[in-house]
């Protein structure tokens, strides 16, 4: 039993992401969407320890459970999370994350004169993936390059 358990109960039926880096657990909120108006009982554990991770966050979310899709996105500000599929308190499933080969409408892109930064027709921005390690996406419409730093930062600096 880990020490983050002493201050949040095991849960009976839902997701758990261990293993999120210490203070990146509402970043990890924001990129499933999950605002607390959805009436879902979710748990933050911030700056527990961690063998693993000196320190580390956890996300409990209740009476849902994740797709692979959903969970692939967490990989980028969390690439070693855990996650925890719960039924009946068990843990029936544990799956690592991979970053998604596309993403749409995640990020913005960093070139001011992109083609998804004009204002009055809004075009949804897409990267694809174009190496793994280290971690490299590409916009699709003006070939600009973006780092896993660049797209941490853009995450921190909207929802952190
Ligand atoms: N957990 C929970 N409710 C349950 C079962 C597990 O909240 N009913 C949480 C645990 O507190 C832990 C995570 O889910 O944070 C994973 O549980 P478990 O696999 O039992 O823990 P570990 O073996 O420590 O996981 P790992 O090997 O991934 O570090
Ligand atoms: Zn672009």
């Amino acid at each position: 039993m880990g020490k983050g358990d002493l201050l949040v109960r095991k849960i009976h039926t839902g997701t758990v992401i261990d293993h999120i880096p210490a203070g990146r657990a509402l970043v990890v909120l924001k990129l499933l969407g999950i605002t607390g108006r959805e009436g879902l009982r979710v748990a933050l554990v911030m700056n527990v320890e961690s063998k693993k991770m000196g320190k580390k966050d956890i996300v409990k979310v209740e009476d849902k459970l994740l797709t692979q899709e959903e969970t692939d996105k967490i990989a980028l500000v969390a690439p070693n999370a855990t996650i925890n599929i719960i039924k009946d308190y068990e843990v029936v499933e544990k799956r690592r994350v991979s970053p998604p080969n596309t993403l749409e409408g995640l990020i913005s892109c960093p070139n001011p004169t992109c083609i998804t930064r004009k204002r009055g027709e809004p075009v949804s921005t897409r990267f694809v993936m174009i190496n793994r390690k280290p971690l490299t996406y590409q916009c699709m419409y003006c070939a600009t390059i973006i780092s896993e730093e660049d797209i941490l930062k853009q995450f921190m600096h909207k929802h952190g």
